[in-house]
Order: C-alpha cells, then sequence, then structure tokens
C-alpha cells in the first residue's frame, strides 16, 4: 500500500465523510462520475468511483438521480472542453433545484490554471475542484465542502501513485492498466504534458502482479496505456524498457491478449517491434500515431522524426508479417499548413494503408508553442482538406480489409451488434472490428469466425 492510499483510508476523515453522506443524500447516496477524453481519463474515473463506493456510494448512470455529480475532464482540443462546459450548463437548473447535490470537477481541465478562475467567475455552483494527479485527496475535499468551504480545490501534483486496488471496472474481460503517467514530449500543438505533468513509471514488478491478477480473474484482454508507452522505464534507476516489460507479461499463462497505445514513433525501436512481432499474447497492431506526412510540418510539430523514418517502421513491420494493421492518428490544419504540406499527408495515407485513423482539426492550446505560431489557413480550408482526408481513407480501408476475406480470425468478443438481431461484435489480434450472428453467451469470450465480407470500418463473417 503506497502512502497515497493510506492516506485515503485515514479512517478518520473516512469515518467523518461517511457520516455527511448519510446526514445529506436523501436516499441511499448515489453517484454520477463521467470521464470525457482518453483511456487514461476513464481509468482515472474507475479509480475515483473506487474511492466513492468506499465512502458507501451507489452510482447510477443518469445525473438526474444522483447526490454527487463528478465531471472528469478532457482538455486536448477546444471541443472537448465546450463539452464540459456544455454539461454544466445543463447541470445547473438540477443543481438549482436540489442545492444539496455536490458538484465536482476534475480531470485534465481542472489542472489548467484559466479553468480555476473560469469556474469561480461563470460556474460558481461547482463545489469541488481537483487535479489529475489529487484523485487521493477527494475524501479530504469532500469533508472540506462538508465543512462550509465554498469551492473546496487542490491541484497540487502528487508523485505517489494512486493504487489500482480501488478501481471499480466497467468491463468484466476487458482491463486497461496504466503503466505510466505523464509526458515529457512537448509537441508544440498539445496540452497534455502541461496538465498530466512529466513521465513517471510504475513499478514493473506491481504492474506484472496486477496483470497475473486481471488474469486470474479471467480479464481477456490488457490495455496497456501510457502517452507514450515506449519511454516506459525511462525515469526508474534500473528499470525494465517496454519491450522487455511487453516480453515478461506475454510470459503470464493464461488465454488472454495484451495491447498497448499509445506509441510515439521516434521511440519505436526494432526491439518493440520484435517484442509485438514474437510474443503470441501481444496483439498483432499497432496504433501508432503520425500526424502527418510532411517532415516540414513534423519538425514544427516537435515531433522528432520524419515521414521517412516513419515509413521504415512500417515496412520493418510488413516485411515480417504481410498486412500488419497499423493505426494513426492524424491531425489537420497545424498552423500555416500549405496545400503542399497537406498532400504529403494523402500521400503517407495512401502509402502506408492504415485499417484505421483518427482525426482532428488542430485546435488552438492556450500556453502551448503552437498557439503562438501564424496561422493564415481559414478554418473552411481546413474543414474541405479534413473531408478530403476522409474521403481517402474510406477508399483505403475499403480496399485494405479485403485482404481478411476468406480467412478465419480469432475474435475476442465484446457485445452485441448494432447490425440487426443476433449479430454480435468484437476485435481480433489486429484491433479489427468483426461482426458475426451469434448467441449473446458469447460476449466475453474468444471465438473463431470466418470473414466474408468486408467494409471500410469492419468486416464480417460467420462462427466457425
Ligand atoms: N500521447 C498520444 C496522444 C494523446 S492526444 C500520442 O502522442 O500519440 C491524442 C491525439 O489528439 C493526438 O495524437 C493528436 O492527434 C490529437 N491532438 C492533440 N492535441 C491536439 C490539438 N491541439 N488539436 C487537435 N488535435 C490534437
Ligand atoms: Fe501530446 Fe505529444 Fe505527449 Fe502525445 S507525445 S501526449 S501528442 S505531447
Ligand atoms: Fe484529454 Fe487528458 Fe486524455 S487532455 S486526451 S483526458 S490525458
Amino acid at each position: 500500500m503506497t502512502a497515497n492510499e493510506c492516506n485515503i483510508m485515514n479512517p478518520e476523515v473516512q469515518k467523518q465523510v461517511s457520516k455527511y453522506v448519510k446526514m445529506y443524500s436523501r436516499k441511499g447516496a448515489v453517484a454520477y462520475v463521467h470521464s470525457f477524453g482518453c483511456q487514461l481519463n476513464v481509468s482515472d474515473g474507475e479509480k475515483i468511483k473506487g474511492i466513492l463506493a468506499s465512502l458507501e456510494f451507489d452510482f447510477t448512470d443518469d445525473y438526474k438521480n444522483a447526490d454527487l455529480i463528478l465531471l472528469n475532464t478532457c482538455a486536448v482540443r477546444e471541443s472537448a472542453e465546450d463539452t464540459v462546459y456544455g454539461t454544466l450548463g445543463n447541470i445547473k437548473k438540477y443543481k438549482k433545484e436540489n442545492p444539496g447535490v455536490i458538484l465536482i470537477l476534475c480531470g485534465c481541465m481542472a489542472q489548467e490554471p484559466k479553468t480555476i478562475e473560469k469556474i469561480k467567475k461563470h460556474y460558481p455552483f461547482v463545489d469541488i475542484l481537483f487535479g489529475t494527479s489529487a484523485l487521493s485527496q477527494l475524501p479530504k475535499l469532500l469533508l472540506e465542502h462538508y465543512e462550509g468551504k465554498k469551492l473546496a480545490f487542490d491541484t497540487k501534483e502528487y508523485k505517489e501513485e494512486f493504487g489500482a486496488s480501488y478501481q471499480i471496472r466497467e468491463s468484466s474481460f476487458k482491463a486497461s492498466v496504466p503503466i505510466m503517467f505523464g509526458c515529457n514530449n512537448f509537441c508544440t500543438y498539445c496540452i497534455v504534458p502541461y496538465v498530466r505533468g512529466r513521465e513517471r513509471s510504475r513499478n514493473a514488478e506491481v504492474i506484472i502482479q496486477e496483470v497475473k491478477e486481471l488474469v486470474k480473474n479471467g480479464y481477456k484482454e490488457i490495455m496497456l496505456l501510457g502517452q507514450n508507452v515506449n519511454s516506459y522505464g525511462n525515469d526508474l534507476p534500473d528499470g525494465m524498457s517496454f519491450s522487455e516489460l511487453l516480453r515478461e507479461l506475454n510470459k503470464i499463462e493464461g488465454d488472454f491478449w495484451i495491447r498497448f497505445m499509445s506509441s510515439h514513433p521516434k521511440d519505436a525501436g526494432k526491439d518493440l517491434l520484435d517484442a509485438i512481432l514474437e510474443c503470441d499474447k501481444v496483439g498483432k497492431h499497432l496504433h501508432l500515431p503520425v500526424q502527418c506526412g510532411s517532415n516540414s510540418v513534423l519538425k514544427r510539430m516537435n515531433r522528432n522524426y520524419t515521414a521517412e523514418k516513419y515509413k521504415e517502421i512500417v515496412n520493418y513491420l510488413r516485411e515480417r508479417s504481410e498486412g500488419f494493421a497499423l493505426s494513426s492518428d492524424i491531425m489537420v490544419g497545424f498552423p500555416n499548413e500549405t496545400e503542399e504540406e497537406f498532400e504529403d499527408t494523402l500521400k503517407l495515407v495512401e502509402e502506408v494503408k492504415f485499417d484505421n485513423i483518427f482525426t482532428f482539426i488542430y485546435s488552438k492550446r492556450s500556453g502551448t508553442k503552437a498557439a503562438e505560431m501564424e496561422d493564415i489557413t481559414t478554418d473552411a480550408e481546413k474543414r474541405i482538406r479534413m473531408d478530403r482526408l476522409l474521403k481517402l481513407q474510406r477508399n483505403v480501408a475499403t480496399e485494405n480489409y479485403k485482404r481478411f476475406i476468406g480467412t478465419v480470425v480469432r475474435v475476442l468478443v465484446e457485445g452485441e451488434s448494432k447490425q440487426g438481431e443476433g449479430w454480435l461484435f468484437g476485435k481480433s489480434s489486429a484491433y479489427t472490428i468483426v461482426e458475426f450472428k451469434g448467441d449473446k453467451s458469447f460476449i466475453g469470450t474468444f471465438v473463431d469466425v470466418k470473414i466474408t465480407d468486408a467494409r471500410n470500418w469492419a468486416v464480417s463473417g460467420e462462427l466457425v
């Protein structure tokens, strides 16, 4: 147990908070917890739920039933922040009618200094605010709130890791395991290093033990999380590298898949690529955000690789494993992106043949270097470029997914598909969405599916 976990379970704070919770909640105390943003944030949200459960809260999916509403926010793009402010606006009325309800804002937005000012000025009905590394301080903040503090907040950086033992996981067969927190890369457009702090790797033994435990409890997919998992261990004195960690986890007995995200091309060395290719439990897929195909833009983004270096990585994998599955993040409209620079991105997308890309229009984040850069490209032009990129990718993916037709793939079944009555969906080792007809009892298990059809975002087939 780490120091922070002890802090959480400080029996005195615990007792006092639980007493207040009982006193002020209308029925049994019920909390609504919503996480925006990436999987790391979702994982934090699951830990926050664990803390609330230890304070005797139950959970609801509808904030209108809740005694406590917690929004775990994302700051990566302006649209993400707008969604949060919109949600706060919706909650305002409910909060006015139910003044005893506790409203909490946490996560990446809460870590930005400008947010606290904005909350004080425009959203004074927020009761508690805490930053990305202050999860463990929630009981203390609740106590301050119950004792009458107007806005209880804590945005200090806590170095101690907050234990996974509290996590209440949504899924009984898919689990995410953060292996590191923070980011040192300072891509010029990105807010993450400012709101998540510097890289901190978790101890390898602790991670391995956690994965063993999950596998023993029947989890079939372990997703290792970090902003740049390839630099795992760099901050530990005698730390394992990420590829060594993958090989250690691959030794754990059991029927399960290991996945990870995200990787940075500048650190995707042969040791990592070989580990992916050689470890039988590691999914045969790499999510490798390229951002764009232009070397001049990559330089302005401070990405520290070139389009040629990126293609070398792709070739290395595909020479050893034909049709190796890749996905990526691509940004359109970085400040002053020219038509030629954008066309370099189209060329790269055409050449690499990603199965899937996540696309974003550049969004200015105050405090980052790119926010100071001149930008004469209009929003309308950026949207047109985005449409061109999406159209190209649809064609690429339609062709690409045909390579699976006629093959039998192993699928971890995730749920019912919207395709129609009796249809299920899951993902293959290559992280392809696979749809097929089958009984709901297959959900959470591995099945074999023979692929008969391909579309631009998924394949479908029949159970073998
Ligand atoms: N650490 C991960 C990505 C985290 S953010 C990595 O480096 O791959 C996820 C994606 O959001 C990024 O890959 C990028 O494409 C996008 N993104 C980040 N900042 C952005 C911004 N200011 N505007 C638009 N998209 C952004
Ligand atoms: Fe942001 Fe770059 Fe770090 Fe990813 S690697 S989180 S894009 S700064
Ligand atoms: Fe968003 Fe924070 Fe993740 S900014 S993308 S929730 S690390």
